[in-house]
């Protein structure tokens, strides 16, 4: 347990979350060694129409700011799928998610990095933004892609599995909230059916650590990256909440008696 515990890819140690840039970072993890990649990655948003938000001195919400301009969108992508791209086994896939606004970009980048597309999946949401004069955006896109169309794992752990996905968002209770957290459900389904016990899921923009905390009670291994330090911290927070008790009468249930962390 102990070596477990100690085990190492590069110079990272599993099982944790480390601060800093992850363009940068993921240049330091060994080629071909992480089974699947699960990211949301920060949107490229209009700065400013944001701008007046930056001045907010007291929030319980942590800010994702850390947004992509527009117009350098596609070369951030681009950059960080390429060593997406390289670390990734053979047997790998990767989900990313994307609002519709940006999703020229990440389609585009996909395919020009090599990879291959299984499903466009689409998760439904509850709550969406109200609008006077459009409709609410009420979906997100998420991009299943793999490197070998021939060796990537999928666990077919439901009969007729669809491309849609009715997920609700959680309500926080806590003190702090960060505003783009996955439903830990989703991610959990999301492992359930492309991991298995003991795989190395990554996500390179972790914010408030869901991908970790999900890959931690169904007993993957995580490794995380996230730049803002707050959002760090909070990840790392969480992780440490997660009692051992909890995951082991996880693991055998179906993912969708599953409680939420
Ligand atoms: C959409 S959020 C991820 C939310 C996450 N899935 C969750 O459930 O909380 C994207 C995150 O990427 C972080 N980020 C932006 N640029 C980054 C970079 N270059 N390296 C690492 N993290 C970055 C942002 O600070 C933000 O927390």
């Amino acid at each position: 347990m102990a070596k477990e515990k100690n085990k190492k890819i590069g110079k990272f140690h599993i099982d944790q979350i480390y601060c800093g840039d992850a363009i940068k970072l993921m240049k330091d993890i060994p080629s071909e060694s992480i089974d699947l990649i699960v990211t949301d990655p920060p949107f490229a948003i209009d700065f400013k129409a944001k701008r007046n938000n930056y001045n907010r001195t007291q929030s319980r919400v942590l800010e994702g700011y850390n947004e992509i301009p527009k117009e350098k969108y596609y070369e951030f992508t681009v950059n960080w799928m390429k060593e997406a791209y390289r670390i990734l086994k053979e047997t790998g896939s990767m989900y990313v998610f994307s609002g519709w606004t940006n999703l020229k970009d990440i389609l585009n980048a996909l395919d020009d990095v090599g990879f291959i597309t299984i499903n466009h999946l689409i998760w439904k949401y509850q709550f969406g933004v109200f609008t006077k004069r459009k409709y609410v955006t009420s979906h997100y896109h998420i991009l299943f892609v793999a490197k070998n169309a021939k060796k990537y794992k999928f666990n077919k752990i439901e009969h007729y599995p669809e491309d849609v996905w009715i997920i609700n968002r959680e309500y926080w209770t806590g003190k702090i909230k960060t505003p783009t957290k996955l439903p830990i459900e989703l991610v959990k389904k999301i492992l359930l059916f492309s991991s298995e016990k003991g795989d190395i899921v990554f996500d390179p923009f972790i914010g408030s650590g869901t991908v970790a905390v999900a890959a931690k009670m169904l007993g993957r291994h995580y490794l995380g990256f996230e730049i803002v330090p707050e959002y760090c911290e909070f990840a790392k927070e969480r992780l440490s909440k997660i009692q051992s008790s909890l995951f082991t009468w996880i693991n055998g249930e179906k993912w969708s008696k599953e409680e939420n962390g």
